[in-house]
């Protein structure tokens, strides 16, 4: 049986000054962050490089070596930076969202006014896990948080989960979400609290704490959201040492949210990272955890980036819900 299936789309954020894939191939990425490029490795990048290693060098301002952990469960993106050109240890970039036709909105948003539109000032650093402070393919993840917060009414209720430097939760807010952002590790909080300042937002609610404890604590106190969103990683920990193992606790943690998630007006967002899982799988796990029933809208996809030359790297997948 041949099945053709219209709720799967391929995203990538598109017209963002201040982020570009320039190439990419032979395990890595050549990325610009503003006015900074950087090489990083990119386990996806299995073809060859478009450019020259010359034109690679050249155009660089630092390269990612992975270190002797690198592979090994937990150690996997450590490594060191070597600087080919001066650039700052701190620097900023600005996303504001994809163009949306005020009209496209306005029918499901209540009357509620666009707040002040979306966009956020993110500061980046050069981490000793490859990484920058920013996932720059969760931009279209943004673009549907921000519009579907609009369309919950005035001041929904978003939970951010595993919420790292906040992009999710700043997108939220900046549509006049009552956010909420949870992560386990305190200096990625402080992060995402310099990311609200420097985005001109207020009022957030930060909690360190471990994820599911949290959801736990929150199905007790008879709280709910109308807004969820979780980007779980393959393996991490809560401040206490509690272990996260996402093939042994996603399920669990899933049906846990279903049970503080509004019976309407709200939504789920899971976007998930790790290597072997698929859009579709991610899709019956909330149709599974939320149940499929009338009035549910359920959609799924891929993240992507796309470089210069028209390869595209797939990043990450993800399963939406959406109740009006
Ligand atoms: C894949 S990152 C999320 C990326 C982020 N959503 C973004 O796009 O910018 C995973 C995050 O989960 C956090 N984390 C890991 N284990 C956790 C746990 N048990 N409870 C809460 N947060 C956890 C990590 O500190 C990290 O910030």
């Amino acid at each position: 049986m041949v099945q053709t299936v219209h709720n799967i789309s391929i995203e990538s954020p598109a017209g963002w000054k201040d982020y570009e894939i320039l190439d990419s191939g032979d395990g890595y990425k050549l990325e610009r962050f503003g006015d900074f490029i950087m090489s990083r490795p990119e386990p996806k990048a299995l073809w060859s490089k478009s450019m020259s290693d010359a034109e690679w060098k050249k155009l660089a301002h630092t390269v990612f070596h992975p270190g002797a952990g690198f592979g090994k469960a937990g150690k996997e993106d450590v490594g060191t930076w070597e600087m080919l050109k001066k650039m700052p240890e701190r620097w900023f970039i600005e996303y504001k969202g994809a163009d949306r036709k005020a009209s496209e909105w306005s029918a499901f948003r209540h009357g509620v006014p666009d707040v002040q539109g979306l966009y956020m000032k993110m500061r980046l650093g050069l981490t000793s896990f490859k990484h920058v402070g920013v996932f720059p393919e969760q931009a279209s993840n943004w673009d549907w948080i921000y519009n579907h917060s609009q369309m919950l009414g005035p001041k929904p209720k978003v939970l951010n989960l595993f919420a790292y430097t906040g992009g999710a939760t700043l997108a939220a807010k900046c549509a006049g979400a009552e956010a909420t952002h949870v992560d386990s590790v305190k200096q990625v909080v402080n992060w995402a609290k310099e990311n609200m300042a420097s985005s001109g937002l207020d009022n957030i609610r930060w909690i360190v704490d471990d994820a599911l404890k949290f959801v736990k604590r929150e199905i007790r106190r008879g709280n709910t959201y109308n807004g969820l969103i979780l980007d779980p990683p393959a393996y991490g920990h809560g401040p206490d040492g509690e272990r996260w193992k996402l093939d042994e606790l996603l399920f669990e943690m899933l049906e846990e949210c279903s049970k503080i998630v509004a019976k309407e007006h709200s939504f789920v967002v899971l976007n998930l990272y790790s290597n072997g899982y698929s859009a579709l799988l991610a899709d019956t796990l909330l149709k599974k955890a939320f149940g499929d029933y009338a009035g549910r809208e359920y959609t799924c996809g891929e993240l992507v980036l796309e470089d210069k030359f028209k390869k595209v790297i797939p990043l990450s997948v993800f399963a939406r819900m959406f109740t009006k």
